[in-house]
């Protein structure tokens, strides 16, 4: 994790906070995964997967939070199938927006604040610039248009908050577009890959580290005891949305030629990968619109958590030195 020169000494590095209970849906998803590893640094961390927690359904929110009481929320589970939400609305709808706002309600029941992530899709890909928080959003399919009304909600919901607009997410696990590169580049002699939508690939395991890095920054000054309510060990001047991405940016083709170059350096030279062609966003139709350009301006971030998330292709780098190293 790099970070911006930062004028005031950091007092809350030092260990967990007392008593700081934290509830992670979404335990088994990409970012929810890495997020039970690190998260322990600061509390008491419960992470349920969707058998434990669906956010389907009101009921079994309600009763997961009323139970654990927590004083943090982070809501890594999410519908993600950006193509089949087309065709599914309203479960979009309702696990990207519903829950969010029913997990928002409970929050405020139980005094918590919550941290939520959300997608460069919100964005229309036409500005020719990387897009900043006060940029309109205008998301060009369900999945974004359900993100952007799970924003709303939480933003609405009168609760200390964090809106985390991250892109391009991928690691080592899960299911993403680099493992997906890698094995059908093992597999075929040709892969066509768009090389017209431009973003940042973000590593889930940088995700959940400058989480980590935000919340020790995000906690008020003076940490109250145990039995403090969240409003008061949360920084609500803070509360917002902040785009959260790696440092950097390319398109789907130059993500997948760097995967494939460096993954070819860790096999034996007669091993051959496929040859990547570069093609047009027309020439490979998907029932879901993206954006041409999701570039998103992580300013905000650097400014007021001084956390800035390391370059795409050095994280790159090492989830595939991670994965030979596994292989
Ligand atoms: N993936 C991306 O490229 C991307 C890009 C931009 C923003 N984001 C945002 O980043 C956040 C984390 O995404 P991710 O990449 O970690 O997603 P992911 O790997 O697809 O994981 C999503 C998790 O949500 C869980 N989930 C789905 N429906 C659920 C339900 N009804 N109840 C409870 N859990 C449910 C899934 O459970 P199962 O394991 O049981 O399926 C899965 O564990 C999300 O808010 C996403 O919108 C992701």
């Amino acid at each position: 994790m790099s970070t911006v020169p930062d004028p005031l000494p950091d007092r809350r590095q030092d260990g967990p906070q007392d008593g700081l209970r934290i509830l992670v849906t979404g335990r088994d998803g990409q970012v929810g995964w890495e997020l039970a590893r690190v998260l322990p640094a600061v509390g008491q961390v419960t992470a349920l997967s969707r058998a434990e927690l669906d956010l389907a359904s009101d009921g079994s929110i309600r009763a997961a939070v009323q139970r654990l009481r927590p004083h943090l929320i982070v809501n890594a589970a999410a519908y993600t199938a950006v193509d089949r939400a087309e065709s599914e609305p309203e479960l979009a709808g309702r696990i990207n927006a519903g829950a969010v706002a029913t997990l928002a309600a409970e929050a405020k029941s139980v005094g918590a604040a919550m941290i939520h992530y959300s997608t460069d899709y919100v964005f229309d890909g036409g500005k020719p610039a990387p897009y900043i928080e006060t940029d309109a959003p205008n998301p060009l399919g369900v999945y974004g248009r359900s993100k952007l009304a799970g924003e709303r909600a939480l933003a609405d919901a009168g609760i200390p908050y964090l809106v985390l607009r991250t892109s391009w997410v991928y690691g080592a696990r899960g299911k993403n577009f680099l493992l997906t590169i890698l094995k059908l580049a093992a597999e075929k002699p040709e892969l066509r890959i768009v090389a017209d939508q431009t973003g940042a690939p973000t590593w889930s395991r940088d995700i959940a580290q400058a989480t980590l890095a935000v919340l020790r920054r995000w906690l008020a000054e003076n940490v109250p005891g145990e039995n403090a309510p969240a409003p008061d060990r949360f920084d609500r001047q803070k509360s917002g949305v902040y785009h959260f991405t790696a440092s950097g940016a390319t398109t789907w083709f130059g993500f997948a030629a760097e995967a494939v170059r460096l993954r070819a350096l860790t096999l034996p030279a007669e091993q051959n990968l496929a040859r990547l062609a570069p093609i047009t966003t027309a020439e490979y139709p998907t029932p879901a619109a993206r954006p041409e350009n999701s570039q998103l301006d992580c300013g905000k971030l650097a400014r007021t958590f001084h956390c800035r998330l390391p370059a795409w292709n050095a994280s790159l780098g090492d989830v595939l030195a991670a994965i030979a190293h596994a292989s």
